[in-house]
């Protein structure tokens, strides 16, 4: 074994930063065993100098990142500060001073992933980022490695455990949305203002990753569309019931029937009980791969927490020592297939609405035509009528999203129609 240590600046000390911390420390000499050359935690950029950090020397605490980046002698730069800058910037300088990166972040890799891996290829330097997407299950080691061999048609998953856990607790408990919010702030699974994980940023910044990295193309957040879950209510709970089915927000990323195009979004949509995705449940992730000669293949565990992104954090750190013992790099981009990424209208799914009526006859006929004229098929109508009003559950075959919008907007503009109560999609059938 060399006994020269390799040496890793640590970026952030928080909820992530602090366990890979702990973990460098206590399994220091596993670590160096399967490495083939000890790890040394060479120094740790904070914010606040003096907050007390158990476990991490004082002398290694330094509030100028820059500098830790900067310094020459740094094997590997552990990135857990979040958010775009200055996490951008000292990854760049990280790479110009021959240092690969290991990173968690999420949000600057689906905004700027092409071009890190472009400073990283210049400099030849590594760029690994597993606990970027579903914290400790592994799972871009696996697209990126384990798969490259195979073709990848489709990638769902649940990747947000926040909201994860809200739908839960609405499916279980019978909450709206509010109280289950509220238990899940209580409980620390979501934070004082919870807008990036309610709202999907967070789940379409995965997507985004997971899209490049399956379908070999450039994704970009902006590419990804996207709908919160903060409008699903009781009653779409007990609607999917009727249907077998429950509510989850799901990232989807897919290639069209034609192979010419992909697409990425994120929403919440009704999967049936039978699917693998419908059983995760609190705060867990899980992702569904459908690959053309694997079949189908599901990865599943704790998507967030300290210990659980820190293992994640490791596991590429000691990748990323092993390339550099080696000489050698491990594998950067692929975006060859250049494919394009096309609108949410060009998704091609099922649809379950609900609709309130005047309960009269002829309505029924009246939506129906609407439906037909719009080249949407229907499989499924449930009526329900009280004191002169009526609540009518379409469940559509597979149409065009833009084909559904245009549905809508017609039937908004009936004097029947009361009102569009909900439109959910219908996935993994
Ligand atoms: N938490 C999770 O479960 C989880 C899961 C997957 C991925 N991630 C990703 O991991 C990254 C870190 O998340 P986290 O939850 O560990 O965040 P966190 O608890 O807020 O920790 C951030 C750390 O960065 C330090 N920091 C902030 N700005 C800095 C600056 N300008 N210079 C130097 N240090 C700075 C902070 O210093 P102070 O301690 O002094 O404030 C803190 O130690 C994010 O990209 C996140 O998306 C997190």
């Amino acid at each position: 074994m060399r006994t020269r240590p390799l040496k890793v600046a640590l970026l952030g000390c928080g909820v992530v930063g602090s366990e890979v911390a702990r973990i460098m420390t206590t399994h220091a000499d596993d670590l160096a065993a399967r490495i083939g050359a000890p790890v040394e935690l060479a120094g740790v950029a904070v914010r606040r100098p003096d907050k007390v950090r158990g476990g991490v020397p004082a002398e290694l605490i330094t509030t100028d990142a820059t500098a830790l980046v900067k310094r020459g002698d740094i094997d590997v730069v552990v990135e857990v500060i979040g958010g775009i800058e200055p996490a951008r910037t000292l990854i760049t300088t990280a790479f110009e001073h021959g240092a690969s990166v290991v990173s968690a972040n999420k949000a600057l890799l689906a905004q700027d992933g092409a071009s890190l891996y472009a400073a990283a290829q210049q400099h030849g330097q590594d760029l690994y980022y597993e606990a970027a997407v579903a914290g400790a299950i592994p799972l871009i080691r696996p697209l990126r490695e384990s798969l490259a061999g195979d073709k990848i048609n489709r990638v769902m998953g649940i990747v947000n455990g926040t909201t994860n856990f809200i739908l839960d607790k609405m499916d279980t408990s019978g909450a709206g949305y509010s109280e289950a919010l509220d238990e899940a702030t209580a409980l620390g699974y979501a934070e004082a203002d919870p807008t990036a994980d309610v709202e999907g940023f967070d789940a379409a910044a995965k997507a985004a990753i997971l899209a490049g990295i399956a379908f070999h193309t450039r994704v970009r957040l902006d590419d990804v569309y996207r709908e919160g879950m903060t409008e699903v209510t009781a009653a779409d709970f007990a609607s999917a019931k009727q249907m077998g089915c429950t509510i989850k927000l799901l990232a989807i990323c897919e290639r069209a029937a034609d192979g010419g195009s992909v697409t990425a979004r994120v929403h919440p949509a009704m999967i049936p009980l039978s699917h693998p995705l419908a059983s995760v449940r609190e705060a867990y992730n899980a992702v569904f791969v459908e690959a053309e000669a694997a079949g189908q293949l599901m990865f599943y565990g704790p998507g967030a927490g300290g210990s659980p992104t820190a293992s994640a954090v490791l596991g590429d750190v000691v990748a990323v020592c092993r390339n550099r013992l080696n000489e050698a790099t491990g594998p950067g981009e692929s975006a060859y297939t250049q494919l394009p990424v096309s609108s949410m209208g060009e998704v091609v799914t099922r649809y379950h609405i609900s609709l309130d009526v005047a309960d009269k006859p002829g309505v029924l006929a009246q939506v129906a035509t609407v439906f037909a004229e719009h080249g949407v098929s229907i499989d499924t109508v449930r009526q329900q009528g009280k004191d002169g009003e009526a609540s009518l559950v379409v469940v559509t075959h597979r149409a065009p999203d833009a084909a559904l919008s245009g549905t809508v907007e017609a039937l908004r503009k009936l004097d029947t129609v009361r009102g569009v109560a909900s439109i959910m999609r219908v996935e993994g059938e």
